[in-house]
């Protein structure tokens, strides 16, 4: 393996310090902390894990977190309720309704209830557009966080080809915008891509994010690429459960000049990000300077 890893866990901590130290300073200067509620409809255990520890970072960051829990019975009407409410409430400044819904609840609806000023996974089609039109907006926290990193590690990313693999509203395309605003040249590559390989090989970041377990070898990277994993997926090798990403790791890293690891890559960057954001979002409600190195 000659690739350097990227280590997002570590990093993600680096970041949770910085959004720990913004918070006691906001804390000190106005009297009070920024708060952060997330909204859990039904038991889908994956997001009960999420959620559980979106809530711990939140306070170990010295937050606010608030956590209602519905029941998967829980009508539109009551959802969008809670929502508006929470709209109105000084002292929440981040929304987050985990995904997926219930299957009877429609999720643009909800999004759209969200105030987008509150929207700190920046799904609302407010910070859509605004994100694809160069202004001020809420980012989606995974494609932040894989910006931060790629920065980090690559300096000035003007004029480098990046090919994002994926068209996902929630990763591929807001990185796509994030890529194309650093002056990348962007190619968006997805399931129907022709000769995918070829593609890839110009990447000198390939992004993937396609939730198909090692789908990506070596043969697809060019030498000395930036790999950033997004994948997670669970499979079963050797009779054990293990997590992979949409990169075949020892594969990739014997070609690539970095990757990032699944799991210790993007995941820790996501709840970090979803910090930073909450922070951003207090700052803009309260019209004070936004903290430095957590936005875009
Ligand atoms: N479910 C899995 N990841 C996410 C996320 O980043 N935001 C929301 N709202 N739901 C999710």
């Amino acid at each position: 393996m000659s690739a350097r890893i990227i280590d997002g866990k570590a990093f993600a901590a680096g970041i949770r310090r910085r959004v720990a130290d913004h918070v006691a300073r906001l804390a000190d200067q106005t009297g009070q902390v920024p708060g952060l509620a997330v909204v859990l409809v039904g038991e889908d255990p994956a997001s009960q894990i999420y959620v559980r520890s979106k809530n711990r970072m939140t306070d170990e960051c010295g937050m606010r977190s608030i956590e209602h829990r519905l029941p998967d019975t829980t009508t539109q009407a009551k959802l969008l309720d809670l929502i508006y409410a929470l709209n109105g409430d000084e002292a929440v400044h981040g929304i987050l309704v985990q995904l997926p819904l219930p299957a009877h609840l429609d999720p643009d609806l909800v999004i759209a209830a969200i105030d987008p000023l509150k929207d700190v996974d920046g799904f609302h089609v407010s910070n859509v557009g605004r994100l694809g039109t160069g202004q001020k907006s809420m980012v989606p926290c995974t494609p932040l966080g894989c910006l931060m990193m790629l920065r980090a590690h690559l300096g000035d990313l003007s004029g480098l080809d990046a090919v994002v693999l994926g068209r996902s509203n929630i990763v591929g395309k807001p990185m796509a915008q994030l890529l194309l605003r650093d002056s990348c040249t962007v190619t968006m590559a997805h399931s129907r891509t022709r000769d995918l390989a070829q593609v890839t090989r110009r990447a000198d970041i390939l992004v993937a994010a396609v939730g198909r377990p090692e789908m990506i070898t070596g043969d697809y990277v060019k030498p000395g690429a930036t790999i950033i994993d997004v994948g997670i997926n669970r499979i079963e090798r050797d009779g054990k459960q293990r997590l992979v990403g949409d990169c075949a790791f020892e594969s990739c890293a014997e070609v690539a000049g970095a990757i990032t690891p699944v799991p210790g890559g993007v995941g820790p960057m996501t709840i970090a990000c979803l910090l930073a954001n909450t922070v951003t979002a207090f700052c803009r409600a309260r019209g004070l300077p936004e903290p430095e190195g957590l936005t875009a």
